[in-house]
């Protein structure tokens, strides 16, 4: 910090006063004495008397005769100049300094009074402790009556089995009594350090940390606790919910608190009968490196006060259904997800979640799918909030297993296949479902003569899957054998079902009857944003198997086999894959969209809109 410069302070203070027409140099050089030896900011002062005499001295402070007027002007210029609005310079000839109460030399009885009248303790529905405290009182008193509050409160609370402490109504107290609430809620080890609190009168620096040992038993860490503030909510108590609230072990609901100081006082300008009110002494959280003051403890959940309590028991009802929900996916997953190399650190993580601020099962999902995300790595696994629960596992897609008839065959094939052959002798194949495989090699004799004839001699092949959004994974090895040679017989994909545990390599189909387009010709295909899952699994083995171009637009990233299951009794639903796809590389496909080698955007959204407006 520069030593020699007139620090901003001075130059507004001067300015507010100069613009003024008349002044007491003497009182401006007390005042600004009073703050040098009693102002919690030292380092905000530096420079200020010298730069005052300086003024003074060249003349430039003018006289401001009427005295409200000069307080009011010095309260302006100070308050500016320090940026800290608790500086008020006040003009009172009659003022009687208050003698402030001094709680530890009453005698037991009164203070017994005082703490029953300020606290008030019930035990609501659910075993939720409830505990109002209008005052925090200090050590020594709290030393004083020792087993008396514990075998009345905190002994009392302790078998709840959460707790809303209510602290809208503290507006009184103090900072002595805060370590043993703080230690109330906390576990024996480690010690805590809460604040650090610097006098500036007496120049010492004090530092605030949880107790090694309390009367009775702790609360600890475990069990849920609600602080209730309210913007009457001041000093010691901001203390509380500040730290409590900064440590992770409440959450604060109702509104922003007052704001308060850790000691204000309100100190005579020597020879006149102005009065300074300086804050003397302030704390720094060493958590968070800032304070309670002046700004206030800023609530996890803002809500009028009057609804604070109905709000921290639903909160309180929210939170007690968490661990089962959270042991429900960790079931959920063990038993379906395809990865199973995967699911003791998916289990481990959902342990360790931190869980402290969620309110909400909307907040409950974030939380645990940024978890799941980030160790599974795999998109597919996801956990959603959905408020609109009907929402339901996917559809199964029909079965044609007991179609022999030849006629039905026929017409299946006529209603899926759509053949062209388009100018420069390009051949067309459309197809909007994979048909079951099964049916699909009863269809052999059928699918030669409808499509691969036709075909046959054409120059290249366009496959057009832009409308296609699925079916049977298996009939995709059907389909990609008639673009290779007969002869040839590879790796195709391989799929493992979690839930039969099974794993299934797929291969070309050999034993095909019929012509084939063989491997050497080009083959097209083409995607639109709605061609999904077994569509979608095509196009990426095209791709994989280098056996030809995709063309269109990246494809809907519709996640295949998943399912989804709704929680019990929650809006949140968990969709698992439980089948990985693995193409001929070993590569697991995660669900993503298949991004074509070009890129071209087809306009479809007329054609077959209605059917997808739904996804
Ligand atoms: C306050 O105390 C520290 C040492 O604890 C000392 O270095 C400093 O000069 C003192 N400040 C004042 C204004 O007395
Ligand atoms: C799945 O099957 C393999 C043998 O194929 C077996 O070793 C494994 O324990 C099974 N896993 C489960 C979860 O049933």
């Amino acid at each position: 910090m520069e030593q020699h410069t007139p620090p901003l302070l001075l130059m507004l203070l001067l300015f507010t006063l100069s613009a003024s027409s008349s002044f007491q140099p003497a009182l401006v050089l007390e005042m600004a004495k009073i703050l040098l030896e009693n102002y919690c900011f030292p380092e905000n002062l530096v420079g200020m008397q010298e730069a005052i005499q300086q003024a003074i001295t060249s003349g430039e402070i003018l006289q401001i005769s009427d005295r409200k007027t000069l307080a009011a002007v010095l309260t302006v210029g100070v308050q500016g100049a320090l940026n800290d609005p608790r500086l008020t310079v006040s003009y009172e000839p009659n003022f009687v300094p208050v003698v402030p109460l001094m709680l530890p030399s009453l005698p037991t009885d009164q203070l017994i009074r005082l703490v029953r009248n300020s606290v008030k303790l019930d035990i609501l529905e659910d075993n939720i402790g409830y505990l109002r405290v209008d005052r925090i009182i200090g050590e020594e008193t709290a030393a004083k009556l020792g087993s008396l509050l514990r075998d009345n409160i905190w002994d009392k609370i302790a078998h709840t089995s959460s707790l809303i402490f209510d602290l809208r109504y503290s507006t009184t107290g103090q900072l002595s009594g805060v370590p043993f609430i703080i230690s109330y809620f906390s576990d024996t080890q480690p010690l805590i350090h809460i604040d650090t609190v610097y006098d500036r009168p007496s120049n010492t620096t004090m530092e605030l940390w949880t107790m090694p040992s309390i009367k009775g038993e702790r609360y600890g860490k475990k069990k849920d606790v609600i602080i209730l503030i309210s913007k009457r909510t001041m000093g010691a108590a901001e203390a509380v919910a500040y730290t409590l609230k900064n440590l992770k072990r409440a959450i604060i609901v109702g509104e922003r608190s007052a704001g308060g100081s850790v000691k204000v006082q309100k100190i005579k300008i020597e020879g006149s009968e102005f009065y300074i009110t300086v804050p003397v002494a302030r704390s720094v959280s060493p958590i968070t490196g800032q304070s309670w003051e002046v700004s206030g403890v800023s609530p996890t959940v803002s809500v009028s006060p009057k609804e604070a309590v109905t709000k921290a028991k639903s909160l309180l009802a929210v939170r007690s259904s968490i661990p089962n929900i959270v042991q429900r996916i960790s079931v959920i997953i063990g038993q379906l997800y395809a990865f199973t190399d995967r699911v003791p650190a998916l289990q481990q993580q959902l342990q360790s979640t931190d869980l402290f601020s969620v309110i909400s099962e909307e907040d409950l999902a974030v939380r645990l799918n940024q978890d799941l995300q980030t160790v599974s790595e795999d998109p597919r696994l996801t956990i959603k909030y959905m408020q609109d629960s009907s929402a339901t596992a996917e559809e199964e897609p029909e079965l044609y297993k007991d179609t022999d008839d030849p006629k039905v065959l026929a017409e299946l094939v006529d209603t899926t296949f759509k053949v062209k052959i388009l100018p420069g002798n390009a051949g067309y194949l459309r197809f909007d479902e994979f048909i079951e495989s099964a049916a699909l090699m009863k269809l052999e004799e059928v699918m030669a003569k409808k499509v691969w004839e036709p075909l046959k001699d054409t120059d290249y092949l366009i496959i057009d899957l832009r409308y296609n959004t699925g079916g049977y994974s298996p009939s995709l090895a059907l389909i990609l054998s008639y673009l290779q040679d007969a002869s040839q017989r590879s790796h195709l994909f391989t799929i493992y079902d979690r839930i039969q545990n099974t794993t299934t390599e797929y291969y070309s189909v050999s034993e095909i009857t019929g012509p084939t387009y063989g491997s050497k010709r080009g083959v097209y295909v083409l995607t639109s944003y709605y061609t999904a899952s077994v569509g979608e699994e095509f196009a990426y083995l095209i791709q994989s198997l280098h056996r030809g171009t995709v063309i269109g637009e990246i494809t809907s990233g519709a996640l295949m086999h998943s399912k989804m299951f709704q929680i019990e009794k929650t809006d949140l639903a968990i969709t698992v894959p439980s089948i990985n796809f693995i193409d001929n590389n070993g590569e697991c496909w995660l669900g993503g969209g298949v991004v074509p080698d070009a890129i071209v955007v087809c306009s479809l959204a007329t054609s077959r809109g209605s059917k997808h407006q739904t996804k």
